[in-house]
């Protein structure tokens, strides 16, 4: 243990203090705990491990310093998973920034889908439209070992982030990244596999969207006014790019089953089906060429 600093707090009050600032914006005590043990951790850097074993010690100040800002930008509600600079996805760790969508458990399912299909299929060739972090792209050319991987996303920063993404998980040899808008970035090509989390949120859901969540990218977030702008330039389009038995995969919004499957009927797609998430919700359609 070290000497008692006068200007610096030991470890073990610092969680103290960051504790008592952020169980008041409505998390229990032990998620308050835990984002103060990361953020104690981030500032300090050191790993879970080393952390719990020296919190008699007392800070830096450039620690501590560094530890109250990352606290009060919690307080006013910075996604946490944006200052700590990470999020696990698929088991994988992702980077991950205020220009990227923080990637959520729900899509873990539609990879879980798109791997059932995938690993069945020699080499199989995947698009992943709307990637941002790479989290789905990075996670299926990881867990399918003959995949060659495409990925398109129309912001070149979250590109930036899904390369240093698919490097960080040692796949970058095998996804190819393009910048553009959908379709319009490709060569037409036949894929086994089209994944897409695109942007759903609409006009009226936007406004009432939580302040942490209007801190990721509105162009991640918003779908168009009735948040359904992406399935229908989906179902226009990825007949064209899949392979004869290929398969479409989308995540939806809890609401937008239906609609989804109308609009995929209507371009001609066949063996929709809609999947649930843990909570009974519409999550995923799928959909055949
Ligand atoms: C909901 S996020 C999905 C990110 C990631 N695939 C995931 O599941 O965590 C949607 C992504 O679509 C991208 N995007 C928005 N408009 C687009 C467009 N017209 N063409 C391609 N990508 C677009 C955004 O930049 C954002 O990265």
């Amino acid at each position: 243990m070290q000497n008692k600093k006068v200007d610096v707090p030991s470890g073990k009050d610092a969680l103290r203090w960051g504790v008592s600032l952020l169980e008041p914006l409505g998390n229990d005590s032990q998620t308050a705990w835990l984002e103060a043990n990361l953020l104690l951790g981030k500032a300090w850097n050191k790993s879970r491990i080393k952390l719990l074993t020296t919190l008699d010690d007392y800070l830096e100040t450039a620690s501590w310093e560094s530890y109250k800002n990352y606290i009060m930008c919690r307080v006013a509600q910075e996604p946490l998973q944006y200052l700590i600079g990470e999020q696990i996805f698929m088991s994988l760790c992702f980077k991950v920034n205020p220009d990227v969508l923080i990637p959520r458990g729900e899509t873990e399912l539609l990879v879980n889908e798109a791997l059932k299909l995938g690993l069945d299929i020699k080499q199989p060739k995947v698009l992943d439209l709307c990637t941002g972090s790479g989290a789905i792209a990075v996670s299926l050319a990881y867990y399918l070992p003959d995949s060659e991987v495409f990925a398109v996303d129309i912001s070149a920063k979250a590109l930036e982030i899904a390369r240093i993404n698919a490097q960080a998980n040692g796949v970058d040899n095998k996804i190819e990244f393009f910048c553009g808008d959908m379709f319009l970035a490709l060569e037409t090509k036949q894929f086994d596999i089209i994944t897409c989390n695109p942007p759903y949120i609409s006009a009226t859901e936007y406004v009432e969207l939580p302040v942490d969540v209007k801190k990721e990218p509105r162009l991640a977030l918003y779908g168009g006014k009735d948040g359904l702008q992406f399935y229908r330039i989906l179902g226009a389009g990825a007949r064209d790019f899949l392979t004869e038995q290929g398969i479409l995969l989308m995540e939806i919004g809890y609401k937008q089953g239906e609609e989804v499957k109308r609009i995929m009927e209507e371009n001609g797609f066949g063996n929709i089906q809609i999947i649930r998430d843990w909570n009974g919700h519409d999550r995923i359609v799928t959909c055949t060429a």
